[in-house]
């Protein structure tokens, strides 16, 4: 896989003219671009086709929870923008997973990627709306579920990642975000990685917001983020 699939930049702005911006901004360093809740809010799915139609991979950070139904609907409808990643909240169950795995079969290349816990969530949190165990085992559990149920992927911090890849093997998608170069601030992230630990750790795919949007040189900060990827990433594996 081209190191740059692996690097995907976060356009967590409120406008199109912001995003082309920044799309613009960093060139060829990156190929992917995830548009999440605020953009999607924003400029809706016209901003998806813009991307798409220049040549731009988009994943879709939508984080779909409801009945089977809808969440395969929205699917179908996320696969027909062209997306190449999709984003489904794994405690929507394994029926809700599994309508959503055979919404996007049209598309064999759409990675169906499943939310465990959400980072902010500690084991405080998990117990008030009632789970026992903890974060890892619920991250564990839902991993499973998910893909059991034919997701290709889940979101995952780097913390998460080393459990995932002895629990579940190399033939799947880990993304994860909370990656800073060394010496970059880690803004409102309260653990941060270089994205050469989070490869250590198993990520197959890096999200990176702030450090390359508000860069001086959007550009160089992804090419050096590149750079890290390039020499890390195993050669041999095929994810
Ligand atoms: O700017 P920054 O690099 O912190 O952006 C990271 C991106 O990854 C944001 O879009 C954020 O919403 C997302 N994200 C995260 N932590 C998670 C899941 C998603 O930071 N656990």
């Amino acid at each position: 896989m081209d190191p740059r699939q692996r690097l995907i930049v976060a356009l967590d702005v409120s406008t199109a003219a912001a995003a082309r911006k920044i799309v613009a901004a960093v060139g060829d360093s990156a190929q992917t671009y995830k548009v999440g809740m605020q953009l999607y809010t924003a400029e809706g799915p016209s901003m998806v086709r813009e991307l798409v139609g220049s040549g731009r991979r988009v994943f879709l950070d939508l984080k779909y929870h409801d009945i089977p139904n809808t969440v395969g609907a929205a699917v179908r409808e996320a696969s027909e923008l062209g997306v190449c990643m999709l984003t489904v909240h794994a405690s929507g169950g394994g029926k809700m997973l599994r309508t959503a795995v055979e919404a996007a079969q049209g598309k064999p290349d759409l990675l169906i990627l499943a939310v465990t816990v959400l980072t902010s969530l500690d084991d405080v949190d998990l117990g008030k709306i009632g789970l026992r165990g903890g974060v890892l085992d619920q991250v564990q559990r839902l991993a499973a579920l998910a893909l059991s149920n034919g997701c290709k992927g889940v979101v995952a911090s780097a913390q998460e990642a080393p459990a995932l890849r002895g629990e579940f093997g190399r033939d799947f998608a880990i993304v994860t975000p909370g990656v800073r170069l060394a010496g970059s601030g880690p803004h409102d992230q309260a653990r941060v990685v270089t994205p050469a630990e989070a490869i250590a750790a198993g990520a197959s795919h890096i999200v990176v917001g702030r450090p390359i949007t508000e860069a001086a040189d959007p550009a160089a900060e992804a090419r050096a983020i590149l750079g890290q990827i390039s020499t890390q990433y195993p050669v041999a594996s095929n994810q």
